[in-house]
């Protein structure tokens, strides 16, 4: 028989943190699929690179789970948002969803402290350093959007800003973003 190395508390958390990886993947697939056809290809491909990040962080967590003898689960998963109406407001939606994503994996850390299980706490903080980096791309993302000044109309601020961010999807992938 397998040895549980969890409790059922923290097992059942870190289930639905599994599920809310697989919603963000769910997530950034929806709004890279109207960034497309828009005409945003370099946001859409970073977009969809971060389903294969959000993918990624299932996969950590489900193999977390079932190496310490519990059982990751397969849920549901939630309904796609509408579209957005600006892209001002999908990097709103990204920072906002990324900043709640951050909010979940702390209260599991605290469950952790005071469960006094520090290997989940251990193994924990790939995902808080994780988070700072998506919280920070994330913003300086929405800090560019206000600088190029959609509403505005600057066409050419948009098509250069689209062009940057395919690259640094690149960037992201090379510093190693995915951890399966
Ligand atoms: Fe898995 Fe975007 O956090």
């Amino acid at each position: 028989m397998r040895k549980r190395l969890l409790s059922q508390k923290i097992e059942k958390a870190l289930n639905a943190q599994m599920t809310r990886e697989a919603d963000a993947a769910q997530f950034y697939l929806s709004v890279g699929s109207w960034a497309e056809v828009q005409g945003f290809e370099g946001i859409a491909t970073f977009l969809y690179g971060h389903v294969q990040e959000e993918r990624g962080h299932m996969m950590k967590l489900l193999k977390f789970i079932n190496q310490r003898g519990g059982h990751g689960k397969v849920e549901p998963l939630a309904k796609a948002p509408a579209d957005p109406k600006t892209l001002k407001e999908l990097f709103e939606w990204v920072l906002t969803h990324e900043m709640e994503n951050s909010r979940q994996i702390n209260a599991i850390v605290d469950m952790c402290l005071r469960e006094k299980d520090y290997p989940t706490f251990n193994f924990l903080q790939w995902f808080v350093a994780e988070q700072l980096e998506e919280e920070a791309l994330a913003t300086k993302l929405l800090d560019k959007m206000s600088v190029i000044g959609e509403d505005k109309g600057n066409k050419g601020g948009l098509y250069e800003f689209d062009q940057d961010i395919a690259g640094m999807h690149d960037a992201e992938q090379s510093r190693g973003a995915d951890p399966s």
